[in-house]
């Protein structure tokens, strides 16, 4: 039986390139973002074989995020892992030219989003003895001048240990994947340097694939340019 994996922020970036990595190793997946036209276009691909379930939601409605979650059990029978992606970043950076309206966007999207993901999630994840990834980011481990984005990766870090400790009560593992600069539209403007989200997908499977007496923690990718 193929194991089922919803991801959310699957609409572009990451979570996109993760679906398409997941799909050609087996999983069925269930795609999860805002913006339903870029997930049926995604969803549309060949990789997915027609088999993919697209959610438009926004993880920042804990309703929504919960209907999803139950969309996926009903059409898949089980939920075997969950990739918590969804995130975004802010225009003006620092605190004293921040703007406390964007903020709260940002924590709604960036620490709610992965709290409503994960309550929504771990009933059916017990049922399966399943899997959380999340992703921080290098800014999640560091400091960075005045940075509200980064210590949104903070909270993500602090609590993916947390979950870790919650979840191995059933034998439930949860890993945070932390990327460095990622090329993806999270951006502006193209990142030649960067990581690659394919590297970054492949890093979310890697996790996924350890043996059920192993937790990946944590995986720190940062770019080599
Ligand atoms: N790019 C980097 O350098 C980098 C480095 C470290 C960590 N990260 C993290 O990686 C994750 C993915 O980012 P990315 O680089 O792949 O950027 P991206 O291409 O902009 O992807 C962000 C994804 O999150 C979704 N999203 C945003 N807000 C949402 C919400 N409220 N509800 C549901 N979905 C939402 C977006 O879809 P919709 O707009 O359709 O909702 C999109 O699918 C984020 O958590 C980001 O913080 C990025």
């Amino acid at each position: 039986m193929a194991r089922v994996l919803l991801i959310t922020g699957a609409s572009s970036g990451i979570g996109a390139a993760t679906a398409r990595a997941a799909a050609a190793a087996g999983w069925q997946v269930a795609l999860m973002a805002r913006s339903g036209d870029k997930l049926a276009a995604l969803a549309a691909e060949p990789v997915f074989d027609g088999a993919a379930l697209v959610l438009p939601a926004d993880v920042a409605d804990y309703a929504a995020t919960r209907d999803a979650v139950a969309q996926t059990v009903a059409r898949f029978g089980a939920l075997d892992a969950v990739f918590a992606n969804a995130g975004r970043g802010v225009s003006t950076p620092g605190t004293e030219q921040g703007d406390p309206q964007e903020w709260r966007a940002v924590v709604d999207a960036n620490i709610m989003g992965v709290l409503h993901t994960a309550h929504a999630a771990l009933p059916a994840l017990r049922e399966s003895r399943g899997h959380m990834v999340l992703t921080g980011s290098a800014a999640g481990r560091r400091h960075i001048s005045g940075s509200v984005y980064g210590a949104t990766k903070w909270f993500v870090h602090g609590y993916a240990g947390n979950l870790s400790e919650e979840m191995r009560a059933w034998g439930g593992r949860c890993t945070v994947i932390a990327p460095g600069m990622v090329d993806t539209p999270f951006f502006d403007s193209a990142k030649p340097d960067a990581l690659r989200a394919e590297a970054v997908a492949r890093a979310v499977l890697f996790a996924l694939d350890q043996d059920l007496g192993t937790e990946m923690r944590e995986i720190f990718l940062t770019p080599t340019r």
